[in-house]
């Protein structure tokens, strides 16, 4: 298809490249072109540099750490739903398989959601039958969803199932056309609902308010909009939003349920983790965890740590 690829996964030459010696390599201009219809130019898509350090100058209070550290009651209280819903997938009878990455997908999506736009998809109460999922604002809801029927809904987790697949073909810009793409009509229809779907999360946002000290991602744009910063328009907002929902979602979701894989074939090792995270909240349920306490989780951390590194 007229395309070299080299894989590079060794942390030193990965360090080369991503930090000390940055400026001699460049995004692919061309892949970044292939992928605007899904991505847009948010911070991952993105080439141009003044571009780049504008928006992150405008998202940086987003990611500092004192933020960061205040999500962490969100974190252990949706950790807390997917064991429940993990639960509630087995069922009470004999034992049932349980599709974890999805599950996992579910959970980083409500997860980053909840602390990033302050916005609840109901992903995992989506798998356990207690949530349709979004409801679409009105404005958004009049075209057509995945599905084909006018959508009052949308679920996140299935909309990134028929996007997901044909847009990394599409990035990989193989001078096909996109029609004989497998799942092409799936990937158009779903990238519609999705940006209805976004369209709802940045009118619910607004329509709340944004004096409230909020210092989430999609707060500090629509407050730089407001303070008339030009690169903040609606359209970047929508990109950057389909940015963080891919970067901070898919990433999170992996890691997570190959750490899972991976404890499950070595119990030993799985029982000695349950014992930590048992030795430190002593009683107390999972959604009381505290940033000290993550601390004491040593053995945790080395395992995520070696399952993401
Ligand atoms: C295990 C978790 C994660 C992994 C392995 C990961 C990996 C990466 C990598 C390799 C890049 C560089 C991509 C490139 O420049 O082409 C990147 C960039 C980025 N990631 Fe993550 N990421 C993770 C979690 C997250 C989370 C939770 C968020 C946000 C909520 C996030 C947001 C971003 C953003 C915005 C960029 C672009 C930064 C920029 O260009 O200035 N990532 N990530």
């Amino acid at each position: 298809m007229g395309l070299r690829a080299v894989y590079v996964r060794h942390p030193e030459d990965i360090v080369h490249i991503m930090r000390t010696h940055a400026d001699r390599y460049c995004k692919g201009v061309e892949q970044l072109a292939a992928m605007h219809e899904f991505l847009g130019e948010g911070l991952v898509t993105l080439s141009d540099g003044a571009r780049h350090a504008e928006a992150r100058a405008v998202l940086d209070p987003g990611f500092r750490a004192e933020f960061v550290k205040g999500m962490l009651p969100t974190m252990a209280a949706v950790a807390q739903e997917l064991v429940d819903t993990m639960l509630f997938k087995a069922g009470a009878g004999p034992a049932k398989d349980v599709e974890v990455e999805e599950l996992c997908r579910r959970a980083t999506l409500d997860v980053l959601g909840r602390t990033a736009f302050r916005f609840d998809f109901q992903a995992l109460a989506v798998a356990r039958g207690a949530s349709q999922g979004v409801e679409l604002a009105a404005e958004a809801a009049q075209h057509k969803s995945v599905s084909g029927s006018a959508p009052r809904y949308a679920d996140a987790v299935t909309l990134w199932d028929a996007v997901l697949g044909p847009a990394m073909l599409i990035a990989f810009d193989m001078k096909i056309p996109n029609f004989i793409i497998p799942g092409y009509a799936g990937y158009q229809d779903g990238l519609r609902t999705f940006n209805q779907l976004v369209k709802t999360v940045i009118s619910k946002r607004k329509a709340e308010g944004l004096e409230d000290g909020s210092k989430d991602l999609l707060t500090v744009m629509l407050q730089a909009q407001q303070q008339g910063n030009s690169l903040m328009t609606d359209k970047h907002i929508r990109d950057e939003l389909m940015v963080f929902l891919l970067a901070g979602s898919d990433t999170t979701a992996e890691l997570l349920a190959f750490a899972c894989y991976e404890l499950s074939r070595r119990p030993q090792l799985q029982q000695q983790v349950r014992a930590e995270v048992a030795g430190v909240l002593a009683g107390r349920p999972l959604t009381a965890l505290t940033v000290e306490d993550t601390r004491g989780l040593k053995l945790l951390t080395a395992c995520v740590n070696e399952v993401g590194g």
